[in-house]
Formats: structure tokens, C-alpha cells, sequence
């Protein structure tokens, strides 16, 4: 794998954000309710996209992706129901397949999700809702087999933790199921939001997105639409705080400030100076920031994907800090990594204490999974000297342009395809 070389800079001007990658991952899954064709705008370029895009072409459907404008087109019917382990190891949303091809083609067949290494990441939730749902659901040899029964008119899924993949998955499918179905507990995240906006362009009826229950009358087929998915609020987060742990001040514009209510919290507890505009977030840091406290939560708490960012933020802040992981409570991989880098923090449980330092020192380090990548190339700028972050990869599954937006930024950054290999 490559690596990305980054020298202390400030990070200040202007950034503008892509679509989200989370609204297009499960909207992407979505599409394959209906054989009618689907425009979608404002789809990012990555390679978690791409390699959804791969799995509807294995499905056998047709897919034109216009990298230039981010608009993908999608129509056909589905011709295969298995899904292959090279497309389904790479990411975890490849997972809300499983139901929609069941749902339009009578079953289907996966093996176990991959995704980022932050720790158990069980599906549990996805296999009893589906069962709920009438799918007749089993498991054998590392393949999960979905088969599609009879749905009781009227049914309640109550998720034991509310599981933004899971409450995705589920409605989808209840989308064209008979009768209705409630999703109690249900994640509360702006992407289903934007995933019930896409279902009822395409015919569904749902209501409640945004609430823990949600409320789908299932209807008899969905039809094709045009759709434009939200501004990505982890990609928005991930720039601010770059911004601010460098010391600059700048600008991010195409964010929907309402997304990030527990950020701009935090953040302002921290001292730095947040100004809200219509579409654009302006940012300016103090010289000196002070350590705060933070609960990782499901939204609108604050979110899991911020954590290693935030967490680069508060080791260079004054006093102490204590940064609680509620959601994955393993995902601290960067911590390591940024001690090695000269920050004064340790785990207990599934917190992390931090004493605020003067300064992080430039090091080689390894990036684990994506946002802990993001973390690392951010605490690279804020670090004396150069910092090489290896395994970089990661960075390119979630952040459309990165190594373009951040030069623009003033950041001194390269790419190293390829890299020397791990030993
Ligand atoms: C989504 C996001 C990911 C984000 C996460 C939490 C996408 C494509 N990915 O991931 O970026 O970090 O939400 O905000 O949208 N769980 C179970 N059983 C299940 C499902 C989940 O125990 O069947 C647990 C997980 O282990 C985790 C918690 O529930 O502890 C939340 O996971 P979930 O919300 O499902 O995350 P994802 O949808 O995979």
C-alpha cells in the first residue's frame, strides 16, 4: 500500500464538500428495488462507491457513473443473486444488498461483510429484522442465505442498539413488503433521511426519518427517479477540524450546519470560534484551545466517525480531556499512533484521557482504517517536521479528492503510490 507524506502547514481558505458517502452507499443498495432507471447527483467518487457500483454491475444491472459530475444512472433488472467475497470483503455496506435482491428476486446470497478494522462489527441486527420481515435467513459455510417468505401484515422491529446499516436495510426492503412495519429504536442519522427522501421519489411510503420510529406502509412495486443525496457532514467535520488543530481559519462551504450540532458544541467548548452561514460553516481557532470532555454517541450526539479527528484536536489543547467511545467501543487505533507522534494519552475502557501538548512531532505512522487515516494526516500538519502515514489507502474509500482539497488548503501534501512493502 502507498503512503501519504505531510509537512507542518496551516491549513486555511476554502474547502467545498462532496456528496455523502454514507447517503450513497445505502441509496446505491436501494436502487435495486426497481428495474426502472435511477438518476442520482452529487454521488462522490471513491472507492467504497465504486465498489458498490462493481456489486449492482455483478447484479447485472446497467450502471453509467459520470466521475466528472458525480451523477450515476442505473437501470435494468437484477440477473444474478449471489454476491461475490472479492466485492463483499471490502466494504460493510455491501451488506444492505442481501434484502433487496432477496425482496425483487425471491433470494440471495452473500459472504460475511468486510469494512474498516474498528473493531466486532455483527450483523446480528440485519438477520433478526429480516426474519421479522418473513425472510427465511441462514448460515452456512461463511455464506448468508436470504430467502423470501410471507410478511405478517402489521409488524414492529425494535432494534437493540439503533444500528444506522440495520434501520437502512430494513426499510428498504419493508418498502415493498405487504402491511405495514414500525422500526422502533431506529438510528436517527441525516442519511436516513435522505435514503426515506430517495424511497418515496421512487413510490414508497415512509415517514418518521430523522425520529427513533420510523413508519413504512409497504407498497406494491417502486418506480425510477431522480435524486440529489446530501453534502457529506463526516467530510465537512474532518476539514474543520483539520483547520482548526493547524491553527488556521478558513471556510467550508456545501455543509448543512445542522448535521454537525454536536461538533460546533464541542467545539466552542473548546474555544474555537464557529460562525454558521446558510450553506458554509467559517471557522478561526485561538491561539491556545482548551480540552473539553465529549460522549461518542449515536447522532445527534456526537459522531464516531469525528472521534480520531477530534481526539488529534484535543491533544494539542490545554488541560485535560476525556473522550468517550459509545458507539464502537474498540476504534482507538490512532491513539497508539499518535503517542508515537509525542501526545500524552491513554485508553481505560472505552475512554481516552488526554493531556493536552505543546506539539505532536513529526514520525512515521501506520493509518488503520479511514478516519483514523484522516486523524493521522491531519495530526501530520499540526506536527513538526514531515510525518509519512502508511496504509494509506483507507483515506481514498471515504474522502473524495482529498490529497487536491487539502493542497488547496495550503497543506504540504504528496501521495506515494505503492509505497515500500510491509514486511
Ligand atoms: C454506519 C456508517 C459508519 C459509522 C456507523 C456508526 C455507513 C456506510 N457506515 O456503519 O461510517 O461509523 O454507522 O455511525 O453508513 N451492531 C450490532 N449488530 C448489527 C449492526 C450493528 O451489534 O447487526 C453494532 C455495531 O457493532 C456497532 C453499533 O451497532 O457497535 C453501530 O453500528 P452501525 O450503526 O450498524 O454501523 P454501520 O451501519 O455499519
Amino acid at each position: 500500500m502507498g503512503s501519504i507524506i505531510v509537512e507542518k502547514s496551516v491549513l486555511q481558505g476554502e474547502v467545498e464538500i462532496s456528496g455523502a458517502k454514507n447517503s450513497a452507499l445505502p441509496i446505491l443498495a436501494a436502487v435495486l428495488l426497481t428495474d426502472e432507471e435511477i438518476v442520482l447527483h452529487k454521488i462522490p467518487v471513491l472507492s467504497d462507491v465504486e465498489t458498490m457500483i462493481d456489486i449492482l454491475r455483478t447484479a447485472g444491472k446497467n450502471v453509467v457513473f459520470e466521475r466528472d459530475t458525480g451523477t450515476v444512472k442505473v437501470s435494468g433488472p437484477i440477473l444474478h443473486t449471489h454476491v461475490p467475497y472479492e466485492l463483499v470483503r471490502k466494504m460493510r455496506a455491501s451488506f444492505n444488498v442481501l434484502g433487496p435482491i432477496a425482496v425483487m428476486m425471491g433470494e440471495s446470497s452473500t459472504p460475511l461483510p468486510g469494512g474498516c478494522a474498528i473493531g466486532v462489527r455483527p450483523v446480528d441486527f440485519h438477520i433478526e429484522g429480516l426474519k421479522k420481515l418473513g425472510f427465511d435467513v441462514n448460515y452456512d459455510h461463511g455464506e448468508i442465505l436470504a430467502r423470501r417468505g410471507n410478511k405478517s401484515e402489521d409488524v414492529t422491529v425494535y432494534l437493540p442498539f439503533p444500528s444506522v446499516g440495520a434501520t437502512e436495510h430494513l426499510m428498504s426492503v419493508a418498502a415493498v413488503l405487504p402491511g405495514t412495519t414500525v422500526i422502533e429504536n431506529a438510528a436517527m442519522e441525516p442519511e436516513i433521511g435522505d435514503l426515506q427522501s430517495l424511497l418515496n421519489e421512487m413510490g414508497a411510503d415512509i415517514s418518521g426519518a430523522g425520529t427513533s420510529r420510523i413508519l413504512i406502509k409497504g407498497v406494491k412495486r417502486l418506480h425510477g427517479c431522480e435524486h440529489t443525496i446530501i453534502p457529506d457532514r463526516i467530510e465537512a467535520g474532518t476539514y474543520v477540524i483539520g483547520i482548526l488543530a493547524t491553527g488556521g481559519e478558513g471556510i467550508v462551504r456545501n455543509v448543512r450546519t445542522d448535521h454537525l450540532d454536536a461538533l460546533w458544541a464541542a467545539l466552542e467548548k473548546a474555544g474555537a470560534v464557529v460562525k454558521k452561514g446558510e450553506n458554509f460553516v467559517e471557522i478561526k481557532s485561538w491561539n491556545k484551545w482548551r480540552g473539553c470532555d465529549i460522549d461518542v454517541l449515536p447522532y445527534p450526539g456526537f459522531p464516531t466517525d469525528l472521534q480520531p479527528q477530534i481526539i488529534v484536536y484535543l491533544s494539542l489543547a490545554q488541560g485535560t480531556s476525556m473522550v468517550t467511545e459509545n458507539v464502537f467501543k474498540t476504534r482507538f487505533a490512532h491513539v497508539g499512533e499518535l503517542v508515537r507522534m509525542g501526545a500524552n494519552m491513554k485508553i481505560k475502557e472505552n475512554t481516552v484521557i488526554i493531556n493536552g501538548v505543546e506539539k505532536l512531532q513529526g514520525t512515521t505512522v501506520m493509518g488503520t482504517d479511514l478516519r483514523a487515516t484522516a486523524a493521522l494526516v491531519i495530526a501530520g500538519f499540526a506536527a513538526e517536521g514531515e510525518t509519512e502515514v502508511t496504509q494509506v489507502e483507507h483515506i481514498f474509500r471515504g474522502y473524495e479528492n482529498v490529497i487536491e482539497k487539502f493542497s488547496k488548503l495550503g497543506g504540504k501534501i504528496r501521495y506515494v503510490p505503492g509505497g515500500v512493502p510491509e514486511i
